[in-house]
């Protein structure tokens, strides 16, 4: 295939949301749609339950099963769309940071009876930092919920993101009667469905045609009326532009699990959604249709079977061709290395491929050469920008509690850092390990790691900070008397950079006061900040 054709034809994007709106139930939707699956429950499985907090064997028996399930892939209109899973546990938040920074846009699903919710909110802050094209999927109408309009005077407010309803709801809960397409002007009839595609689907070509009154009662049909023309008082036209920006997300109502206001969301992606998009490197910015090969890892998985200690490391394809057994530049080490075995992760299966283009995610076979962040390219020297930490919530340090087993601690801890499982941060003197992490899940997962991969033993002390700034300045002269007098509440990170670890909100803004030169960023890619 041409790569020109590829990239047209290829939409690679993330489905969002807090826990519980509907993300597995719409993902596994779409994967029927699709033909990619044919029985429903397929991809529940792929989610790690909330009771999973101690239980090791389990978080690493749904990890396994996510990896199969990584990239979604399927047929769809003529366009290859690829899902990328994102982890839907909260403790597992920073993982789909980084997921994020391998798609094209993002599908946001609402639960219309919570609205917006914690994690919500942060995942559109980082979507909106990096001006990724949204469209909101309002689930679950089939039960009471808050007023439509009330929940998009809630999405704009509290994500900061002008909204634009392309469908909407005639009632809701027991009075759920379908939904009115305003984009395409036809009105499609809800029935209760969990395995059928609704297909019952009326043109009304006038809103103002008494037929519909009809169809879904006289005062329903008047109040559909009402919204209606309260909705193009309101909203500006949806434009492609604007969304493709970032500016504007295009609203569908629904419900995932009756199989509902899915096709809607599905067709109207698939018309509007970008096509692979280039990325920023620190040399230039680089399209998808240039000539040569180059990708980024985002993701690193580390094998379930301890005794094979390699790992799989997950390529998106930025620009050019990705071509098997061919010479890449591995450019942080400055080393070529090829890829025999180079492997693509559709719904169920996994196969070696030959082949990919721009949009797709390969999956490298790693015996420890990658790091989460890496650039492969055709030979040209040049890194990709856009993987960032950010701080992390908990803090904790880490004990060595077997001298004889300081290297295995060492090598396990650095291994487990570059998977992206937590971050480190060292502090001197005494090489003091602090492990950052978003939730207590991480530590379960690399005390357990350490111990069953590495033979190390080792215990975490609980340290009492609230953030991790990184700082930038231009006055090295406030910055080193800075150090002076916070040394005990520095450290370095895994690339050297200094990190200000602040015990509270309160002496985090004391040293912003007192230091008014110095910027305490909250996530390491500086440029862009997440409050
Ligand atoms: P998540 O991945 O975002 O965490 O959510 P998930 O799809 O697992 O859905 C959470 C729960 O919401 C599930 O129920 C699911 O069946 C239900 N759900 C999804 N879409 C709809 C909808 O349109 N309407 C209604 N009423 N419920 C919906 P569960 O009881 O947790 O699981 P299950 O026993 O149904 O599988």
């Amino acid at each position: 295939m041409k790569n020109q054709e590829a990239i047209e034809k290829r939409r690679t994007f993330g489905i969002i949301s807090h826990p519980d709106a509907g993300k597995t139930t719409l993902t596994e939707k779409l994967l029927l749609f699709g033909g990619a699956i044919q029985t429903a429950g397929a991809v529940k499985n792929n989610k790690i339950k909330k009771s999973a907090t101690s239980d090791f064997m389990e978080i690493e028996k749904q990890r396994g099963i996510s990896v199969a399930t990584s990239v979604m892939a399927f047929e769809y209109n003529g366009k290859q769309i690829n899902i990328l899973d994102t982890p839907g546990h909260k403790d597992f938040a920073e993982d789909t940071f980084r997921t994020l920074t391998a798609v094209d846009s993002v599908i946001l699903v609402i639960d219309c009876a919570n609205g917006v919710e914690e994690q919500t909110r942060k995942l559109m802050e980082v979507c909106r930092m990096r001006k990724t094209p949204v469209i909101i999927f309002i689930n679950k109408m089939d039960r009471d919920g808050k007023d439509p309009f009330e929940l998009l005077d809630e999405l704009e407010q509290s994500l900061d993101i002008h909204v634009r309803p392309l469908t909407w709801p005639i009632g809701m809960g027991d009075r759920f009667q379908g939904v009115y397409n305003i984009y395409q002007k036809s009105l499609n009839l809800f029935s209760a469905n969990k395995t059928k595609i609704s297909d019952d689907v009326v043109s009304i070509s006038d809103i103002n045609d008494l037929a519909l009154n009809e169809i879904v009662g006289e005062k329903p049909a008047e109040e559909l009326r009402e919204e209606l023309e309260t909705i193009e008082g309101v909203y500006d036209a949806f434009s492609r532009d604007a969304y493709l920006a970032g500016d504007v997300a295009p609203v569908f109502f629904g419900s995932a699990v009756n199989n509902f206001g899915v096709k809607e969301l599905l067709d109207t992606f698939c018309e509007v959604s970008p096509s692979p998009r280039g990325r920023e490197t620190d040399k230039r910015m680089v399209e998808p249709g240039d000539d040569q090969f180059s990708g980024f890892v985002f993701k690193i998985h580390a094998n379930l079977d301890p005794k094979h200690r390699d790992r799989i490391a997950f390529l998106r394809v930025v620009s050019g061709k990705f071509e098997r057994n061919t010479f890449y530049q591995h450019v942080r080490l400055a080393k070529k290395l090829k890829f025999p075995n180079p492997t693509s992760f559709m719904a169920q299966d996994k196969s070696v491929i030959d082949e990919a283009f721009p949009g797709d995610v390969v999956g490298l076979y790693d015996t420890g050469n990658f790091k989460i962040g890496d650039t492969l390219t055709g030979g040209e020297v040049m890194m990709y920008k856009g993987i960032p930490s950010f701080s992390p919530e908990i803090f904790q340090e880490l004990e060595n509690l077997d001298p004889l087993k300081s290297k295995q601690l060492e090598k396990g801890i650095r291994q487990l850092i570059d998977e992206g499982v937590a971050q480190l941060f060292v502090q001197q003197p005494g090489n003091r390990k602090i492990v950052g992490t978003v939730g207590q899940l991480q530590f379960e997962v690399i005390n357990y790691r350490l111990i069953h991969e590495y033979g190390a033993n080792c215990r975490f002390v609980p340290r009492n900070y609230f953030k991790a700034c990184w700082i930038t300045t231009d006055n090295n002269e406030q910055l080193q008397s800075f150090m002076r007098a916070k040394s005990n509440y520095l450290a370095t990170d895994k690339d050297d950079n200094i990190v200000f670890l602040a015990e509270t909100p309160f002496l985090l803004q004391m040293a912003e006061q007192d230091y008014p030169e110095l910027v305490f960023h909250k996530t390491s890619e500086f440029k862009l900040e997440l409050s």
